[in-house]
């Protein structure tokens, strides 16, 4: 018998455009998903996913999920010839586009054979099993999710474009920032979404170009007010971020109304995370009398909306 946990997470600056070796902002939230496994009689792996969910999420996922469970399993040369693996996943995240689903789902299942046969991996470990069961839900993950699922916290990403270790520093902020996160309800496919914006950039050589290096610019300026705890200005960071995620399109028509909500009652800032064309929207405001209100605002139009604190 073992279990692990692997925390979800949410993209402050940065999505999509870390896959390309910018850098990029992410928390790890409160919640997470757990991984339990008992060695059962007989061969193979079966799964029990009691996570909360999306409407429709873990169908829309089943097969990546699969694949992702084998690639772990495999990886770690776990024996199923001889045992049986009953895994059992459950938590308080809810499954949903843009939460980190996946990477908890893959970092918590590595903690918990981690913990059934003694492996004695480090997190440095858990982080690189993680990514190889991600690469299971998008062929070429850059490794933000399944870092911030492992390590918790506020974190500094670069992915290493030379396949060496990739560049992860922890951040604190003075404040504890309020921080909305609104859900879409429609569940995208990270792999079609990534794949999509590679042919618009391989297209579009010098609009990425540019759009790159103004979104180079906002992560550093981004980086300095967090650690500052200058919440207003990462806020109006975050809708320059937000601009350049419409530019490359993956912002859709329910992202931008959630937006534009939220700012509209009173967030300093409000964006996609993740994967986008969907999924979820955060949103950042000055104190918690503001995040309620904007909560209750998004709540009020239909959409499921949580509250955290980051920093
Ligand atoms: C998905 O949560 C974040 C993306 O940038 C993909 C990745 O980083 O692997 C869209």
């Amino acid at each position: 018998m073992g279990s692990g946990k692997g925390f979800g997470k949410t993209i402050l600056f940065g999505e999509h455009f870390v896959v390309y070796g910018y850098p990029s902002i992410a928390s790890a939230l409160g919640s997470y998903t757990t991984a339990d496994v008992k060695i059962i009689e007989g061969s193979g792996w079966v799964v029990d996913d009691q996570r909360p969910e999306t409407p429709g999420y873990k169908k829309e996922k089943f097969i990546e999920a699969q694949q992702s469970i084998k690639n772990v399993i495999e990886y770690l040369k776990i024996d199923t010839n001889s045992q049986k693996l009953k895994i059992t996943f459950a938590g308080d995240l809810i499954a949903a586009s843009g939460v980190g689903a996946s990477a908890a789902q893959c970092t918590s299942l590595a903690r918990a054979l981690n913990d059934c046969f003694n492996l004695g991996l480090d997190n440095e470990g858990i982080n690189e099993v993680a990514f190889i069961g991600e690469t299971a839900y998008h062929g070429t993950p850059s490794g933000i999710d399944n870092t911030a699922s492992t390590y918790g916290g506020l974190i500094w990403f670069v992915k290493n474009l030379s396949g060496g270790k990739n560049t992860m520093d922890l951040l604190k902020s003075p404040i504890k920032i309020p921080l909305i996160i609104a859900n879409s309800g429609i569940t995208a496919s990270t792999n079609e979404v990534v794949t999509e914006v590679r042919r618009l950039k391989d297209e579009n050589p010098e609009k990425f170009k540019n759009i790159f290096n103004e979104y180079e610019s906002i992560a550093i300026k981004a980086k300095t007010a967090l650690l500052e705890g200058n919440i207003k200005t990462v806020g109006n960071l975050m809708n320059q971020n937000h601009k350049l995620l419409q530019e490359i399109t993956v912002s859709g028509e329910i992202n931008d109304f959630l937006v534009n909500l939220a700012l509209a009652n009173g967030a300093f800032g409000a964006k996609v995370t993740g994967t986008g064309r969907g999924g979820l929207v955060i949103a950042l405001t000055k104190n918690e009398k503001i995040q309620n209100k904007v909560a209750n605002k998004i709540k009020k139009e239909g959409y499921d909306v949580w509250k955290t604190m980051i920093g």
